[in-house]
């Protein structure tokens, strides 16, 4: 016999049916006389039922343990009313067995299935095989493949080419390390795995395919957290004779489909907000808008005040005074202000100083601050009135460099709005736009803001004048705080990519050697091109509202890029090295 249905998917209306089913023992219970299997599949649980009159079954079904799988074949019955269960897809039915083989027995689970918040992520990602058995999961891996098939459909019907690009090849800066492949038959030498296929993309628009995307995977070796992987999914476009807002109609109606035909939700517009915008108003290049928070600039009501804390920033150019005003926030008690200083310390902020609003009808009686007598009565309420602060407010402050104020401000912005439940809307999807082309790397250079080969919205020569002025012609896709996806029209012209190279200290030699391919190609007959890439992964956790990009992705790595189920990286034997020409140092071999 074959199976004949899903488990999951038996209704009222296959009462009366006989069905084979195959799957797996989520529970069986023995209630005086008469034992229940809940048999589960991937779409779903029903109950299978076993009495005594169905004697060699029934002994079988006694046999039978968590996680076992088996053959059941029997009819589809209606429950009594009394055992209707409305939590279940299948609560109408239950079927009686008549026929049970085993086809295999499973030792006793590293944890049991609904207990997986208990055993923690080390003991799931180990069994991970066991943890992908949880609904959870198997919706969120079912949603991605779906999901998959909506862009394949999407792309394809506008004339887009899926084309794959290599695993083994050059270095393709993205502003992480790269993993390394090393070749046996070039000594010394090494493969590097893609960053991202942001070049092969651009040659394959050289080469006049005109459209391009492809699901690809891409390899970053840099410090994990939960929306990042060393090895993640990009849904990745490039287009040939477009602009800006051509590759953002699109892909905005592509993700605006996705949301239509999987949740049901209608994402409207997405507003543009230029990347100094939203600095100065967020804090962030990545904001999240469903929180109606601000950040109010202050600095000119500062700068003749005693208190060095705030007017010393007030006065300097490179620094930023801002105020964050969070309706509510009145209530907040000593303790929870003093865990947010703690909270902004990560950032960099040397304190936090804040006013609470209690009744503004009294003046500055009617405020709650340890500021308030550095700041002097008529100044406190400027700042109040320029806030528009109302009874009930708490008004929290930040004096430092332009970088540390918006990253501490900005990160405040969302935990506080997060804490206190201050969400305006469930999606709020925003493009960024005309990010600077550079920033400064630390140590007196500039590193690209974006990649190397973003356009500048300026001409070769304005760029060659004040580089760290200049503005790129690049665009992010933003979801609820989350950076979904990044792109921009590409430098299509030798001389402008041999000037951007240029201005990152990247020497002609240099050029010749890591990117004498794309130079070589650009001159013969490089179309204008740009193009963009989004985070599969970043798309479903949001859809699926997981925390963590591991939740949809089948076989994760952990925090420190390790995957524990099949235990690598791990050693490799002193043949397989010598034959790479490899020589572990002392101090990687006794680790
Ligand atoms: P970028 O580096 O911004 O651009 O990457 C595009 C998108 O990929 C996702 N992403 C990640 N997801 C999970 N783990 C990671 N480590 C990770 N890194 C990036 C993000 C991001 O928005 N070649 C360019 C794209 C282009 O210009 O067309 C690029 O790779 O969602
Ligand atoms: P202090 O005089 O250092 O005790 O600071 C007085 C108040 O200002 C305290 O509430 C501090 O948390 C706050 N504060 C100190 N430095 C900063 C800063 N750079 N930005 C914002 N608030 C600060």
């Amino acid at each position: 016999m074959k199976r004949t249905s899903y488990c999951g998917a038996l209704t009222a209306a296959d009462i009366g049916q006989t069905v084979t089913l195959n799957g797996w023992v989520d529970r069986r219970r023995d209630h005086g006389g008469v034992i229940f299997i809940d048999l589960r599949d991937r779409e779903g649980i029903v109950q299978v039922v076993f009495d005594p009159d169905a004697e060699h079954c029934f002994q079988l079904a006694d046999s039978c343990r968590s996680e076992y799988v088996l053959q059941v074949t029997g009819t589809v019955r209606a429950r009594s009313e009394a055992t209707v269960n409305a939590n279940m897809n299948t609560g109408a039915v239950e079927v009686y067995g008549t026929e049970l083989e085993i086809l295999n027995s499973a030792a006793t689970p590293p944890f049991q299935l609904d207990d997986h918040v208990q055993v923690g992520e080390e003991v799931r990602l180990r069994y991970r095989y066991m943890d992908l058995r949880r609904e959870e999961m198997q919706k969120g891996l079912r949603l991605r493949s779906a999901v998959t098939s909506t862009i394949r459909n999407f792309l394809h019907d506008s004339g887009f080419l899926d084309i794959e690009t290599p695993i083994m090849t050059r270095a393709t800066p993205e502003g992480a390390r790269d993993y390394l492949i090393p070749s046996r038959t070039h000594p010394g030498k090494f493969f590097a795995m893609p960053q991202s296929p942001q070049l092969f993309k651009q040659l394959l628009m050289v080469a006049g395919f005109d459209r391009y995307y492809q699901i690809a995977k891409c390899f970053r070796d840099e410090d994990l957290r939960a929306d990042r992987q060393p090895e993640f999914t990009q849904i990745d476009i490039e287009a040939s004779f477009i602009d800006e807002a051509d590759i953002m109609a699109l892909t905005q109606a592509m993700i605006s489909a996705i949301f239509k035909q999987h949740l049901d939700v209608e994402l409207g517009e997405f507003p543009s907000i230029t990347w100094r915008d939203a600095m100065h108003r967020y804090g962030s290049d990545k904001p999240d808008l469903r929180l109606p928070l601000e950040l109010v600039e202050i600095k000119d009501l500062l700068k003749d005040i005693d208190f060095k804390v705030f007017s010393g920033p007030a006065n300097d150019p490179a620094c930023r005074v801002t105020a964050l005003k969070v309706p509510g926030g009145a209530q907040l008690s000593r303790k929870q202000i003093d865990d947010y200083t703690k909270f902004v310390s990560i950032y960099g902020a040397k304190g936090l100083a804040w006013i609470k609003v209690n009744e503004l009808a009294a003046g500055v009686d009617g405020l709650q601050s340890p500021i308030i007598k550095f700041l002097g009565d008529q100044v406190t309420l400027d700042i109040m009135a320029r806030l528009q602060a109302q009874d009930g407010d708490i008004v929290f402050f930040g004096a430092d460099s332009f970088s540390v104020v918006s990253e501490a401000l900005g990160a405040l912005r969302c935990k506080v709005g997060a804490d206190l439940n201050l969400y305006s809307c469930d999606w709020a999807p925003l493009w960024v736009v005309d990010f600077p082309m550079f920033e400064a790397d630390g140590k007196g250079g500039l590193t690209p803001l974006h990649h190397p080969f973003t356009a500048p919205s300026c001409s070769v020569e304005e760029l060659k004048a004040d580089p760290a002025a200049a503005l790129s012609r690049a665009y992010d896709m933003v979801l609820n705080g989350v950076e979904l996806g990044g792109g921009s029209i590409r430098i299509h012209q030798p001389t402008m990519q041999a000037e951007v190279f240029e201005v990152l200290n990247i020497g002609a030699q240099e050029q010749r050697e890591k990117f004498g391919f794309l130079l070589d190609a650009l001159k013969y007959g490089a179309p204008p091109h740009g193009g963009l890439a989004f985070g599969l992964d970043r798309l479903i956790m949001l859809m699926t509202g997981a925390d963590s990009i591991r939740d949809v992705i089948a076989f994760p790595k952990t925090q420190s890029a390790a995957c524990l189920m099949t235990d690598a990286p791990g050693a490799v034997a002193n043949e397989q090295l010598r034959e790479l020409n490899i020589r572990l140092r002392q101090s990687a071999t006794e680790q």
